[in-house]
This record gives structure tokens, sequence and C-alpha cells, in this order.
């Protein structure tokens, strides 16, 4: 087996640096726990080197190919060379800031605005989801006069000071909810499989949160703004309770706040049926942080709003971000946005999500394990439990099964505050006989054991 097969192929002059590897990955892993910072944590027990990828797939440094199950960020898939081009002829051209003049930055900032719903036609560019969620609250903070805001429990919204302080999922931070600021308050986590209230229950939910939001304006402290995933991904890819946001929507502009949706991970097309997953909910945002998918991996988000919300920024003065918009990150944005409507991406991922979830739910028939499947087109989520009738989480068994499916070359991880949910967000140009490879796998997994 050759790794990398250039070095046979081509003349010496024209080889790629080599990727072939000069030490086991053991020795480099004992590098990466020596240099990097081990809260940065890494992906299974004894990982598999990765130094390559294409499509829904990577290549590990002993020319083991793995089924890439997991790469929320890489929607078009690795290696794209329509975006690897781009990029390419783009840094040999130019790049600077967005304070100089070019044609890309504007042409990006006309196309997210003419996905949005009207009204929200301003545009800031940034690197990160944590970026985008944090100026969302700076925007909504400054547009308001008020400090107060209120976020969903369970959830993550990234990792600067806001973000982190609005971020309630103990998985990221054990101590979430003990830490929270005073102007933080929290709604219950609208959980339909596991909540306090569950399948017909679950309407509930959406007057409880409202409540909180009443409470807040009696006290004195009506929020600046609610935020929230539109599709709950931290929980494990899961839809909110039909005519959820409209009710706490309605609630918070009744009182006078904003309401952000943080499409960081769920906007883009990978619900399948909706490029946004606000439209899931049938609610408009007033404003909107976008990241991830929007770079395929290259640092790049965004956050959409009405003039007059982005125009109150000038009472904290101005705002610049080094690499923000930068022509690099202009044409990667677009070069996205092209491939994703080129090779009706958003498409593959309602069909051959449909295709997965159908499987997926003939394999919980079989396998009293799986308590739940969750989720749209290619945002999926399996729920493994104990027990149908406690709902027990089968954290343990969860964790193992990701091990085995590595081993049997699929990558998976598992996620929600107890870690017993599959996060199944593969790149969106997923095949139907790939999905079928997973499945197999999985049911392999809890056919024979783990
Ligand atoms: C919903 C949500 N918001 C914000 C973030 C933060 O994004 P980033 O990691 O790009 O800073 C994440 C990251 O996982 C996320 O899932």
């Amino acid at each position: 087996m050759c790794p990398d097969p250039t070095g046979l192929i081509l003349p010496r002059a024209d080889r790629p640096v080599a990727d072939t590897p000069t030490e086991p990955e053991s020795v480099l892993l004992e590098r990466r726990v020596r240099s990097f910072a081990t809260v940065q944590e890494h992906y299974f027990e004894t990982p598999p080197q990765i130094e390559r990828g294409w499509q829904h797939h990577l290549v590990d440094t002993r020319g083991r190919g793995y089924l890439d199950m997991l790469n929320n960020v890489t929607v078009l898939g690795h290696g794209h060379p329509r975006l690897v081009e781009a990029v390419h002829r783009q840094w040999q051209r130019l790049n600077t800031n967005s304070r100089f003049h070019y044609a890309s930055v504007v042409e990006l900032s006309e196309r997210l605005s003419a996905l949005l719903p009207d009204g929200l036609d301003t545009v800031f560019l940034v690197n990160s989801g944590s970026e985008a969620v944090d100026l969302a609250l700076r925007l909504a903070w400054a547009a308001t006069g008020r400090r107060d805001v209120v976020a969903v429990e369970e959830a993550y919204h990234g990792w600067t000071y806001a973000g982190d302080a609005i971020s309630t999922s103990t998985a990221d931070n054990p101590n979430a909810l003990a830490t929270r600021p005073a102007w933080v308050h929290t709604v219950p986590t609208p959980n339909s499989y596991r909540g306090p209230h569950r399948g017909p229950e679950a309407h509930l939910y959406g007057p409880e949160a409202a409540a909180v939001i009443a409470d807040l304006v009696r006290s004195g402290r009506p929020p600046a703004a609610f935020v929230c995933e539109p599709y709950y991904g931290n929980a494990g890819g899961m839809a909110l309770p039909d005519g959820y946001l409209e009710q706490v929507y309605a609630a918070t502009r009744e009182s006078g706040g904003l309401c952000i949706a943080d499409e960081v991970q769920v906007g883009y097309g990978r619900l399948g049926s909706h490029f946004w997953g606000f439209e899931q909910q049938a609610v408009e945002p007033d404003i909107v942080a976008v990241a991830k998918a929007m770079g395929n991996g290259h640092p790049l988000g965004a956050v959409i709003t009405r003039r007059e919300i982005a125009d109150a920024y000038r009472s904290q003065g101005y705002f610049f971000s080094s690499a923000g918009g930068s022509p690099v990150s202009s044409v990667v944005g677009l070069t996205v946005l092209d491939l994703l409507r080129d090779e009706g991406l958003q498409d593959n991922a309602r069909t051959v999500g449909a295709h997965l979830r159908t499987r997926l739910l003939r394999l919980a028939d079989k396998h009293p394990l799986i308590g739940a499947v969750h989720g749209s087109g290619l945002y999926l989520g399996v729920e493994f439990v104990r027990d149908h009738e406690t709902r027990e989480p089968a954290t343990e068994e969860t964790a193992a099964i990701c091990e085995r499916l590595r081993e049997l070359g699929v990558l998976m991880q598992p996620t929600s505050d107890r870690m017993c949910v599959l996060k199944i967000k593969p790149p969106l140009c997923l095949t139907t006989t790939s999905a079928d490879v997973f499945v197999d796998a999985l049911d392999d997994v809890l056919t024979h054991g783990w």
C-alpha cells in the first residue's frame, strides 16, 4: 500500500511536499501533547494521522481511507478543485483588508443579504462563529441600550467572553450553569425527546420561555436580545417544537428586544428542506450570525442585520476586523456560494439525508439501543439510551461505538450534554452509497458489539 503515489508517478521536481510521515503517529501525538494546549482536545483515543481529504473522505498517512460523517464545516467536501483554484488565484493577485475598496467584499455582502429576508441588508464580515455571535450581541446591546440577554439552555455559541457567557452546554463547559454573568438569563431546554415536556407536550416550551421574558420585563430588566440556534444543534440536531420561535420572538419583540438567530451550524442548506434554520420555524430574525459552512473551513463568518441596527454600533466607535472580508476570504465566501448552487448541495442534503434518515429509522426498529433519530437533511442525530422508558443516556456505549466505527473506517463522534447522540453532519456532497456504508457499519457494530 502506498499512501502517496505521486512519488512513483511524478518526476522529482514536480512532486508536491510529501506527506509520508517520518515518525509514527504516536510520536507526533506526544509532540502535540507537549506543544499544544491540552484543553484543545483531539478526536479518538488513538487518532489516525489525517493529512489528506477528498470530497467526503479522509485519508490517513498509512493510506487508510475513512468516510467523513463528521465535518459539518466542510460543506463542499475536502480538496474541492474550484475552491483551491479560486484561493490560489486570489492569493497571487491580492490579499489585504476591507478598508481598501475592491469588488469581492461588495459582491459577497450583496449575495448574503440576497439570501435573507428583505430588510436584512447590512453585512459585517468576521473570521469565525464566535466572533459573529459576539458581534451580534454587541449590536443588540448598542441598538437597545440594554444589557440583559436571554439564551436557551444546553446550547453552545462560541468561546469569546460574550459567546461563552450565553453558552450553557455542560458538555462544552461543566461549570456553564454555575458561572453565568448576571446579564445572562436562560429558558429551559426545548428538548422534545428528553426534556420535561416530551412529544405532544413540547408545545409548552414556547409559552414557558415567553413567561421568562415577561418576568424579566416585570422585574425591570427587559432583554436586549433573545439568542437561539433555530435548529437545536447541541442537543443532537433536533428540531425545535413547532411554533417555538414564533412565540418566543413575539415575546422578545413585545419587550422591545431583538431576535438573534445563530445559524453558524444549521444555516447554508444543511437542513435540506431550508437554506436557513429560521425558515423551518417560519420566523424572521433581526440579526443573523453565520460562519462554518460559509468558508468551507476557511476562517470566515458574518453578521447580517438591518441598517438601523448596524448603524447603532457607531455609538461604540467603528468596527474593523483585519482579515474579516479580506479579498481571499471574500473570494472563498463567493466560491462556496457558487458551488453550493452549481452542485445542488442543498438538494443533495435533502435527498441523501432523507435516505439516510429512513435507513437509520429502520435500524432503530432492530436495535433497542437507539432511542431516537433526530434531525433533517444532513444534520442528523442518533440518540442511544439504555432504557426506552427512563431514557438513561448510553454515554459509554456511544463513545465505544464511535471508536469501533473508526476501526471500520467511519469517522463519527458523540454530541449533546450527555454525549449519547451520534453527530451526523457530513459534507453535503455525501452520496447515497456512502450513506449506506455508514448505516451498514453502524448496523455491524450494534449487531456484533463494540
Ligand atoms: C451554534 C454555534 N455557534 C457558534 C459557534 C462558534 O463558532 P466557531 O467555532 O467558528 O468560533 C459554534 C461552533 O461550534 C456553534 O456550533
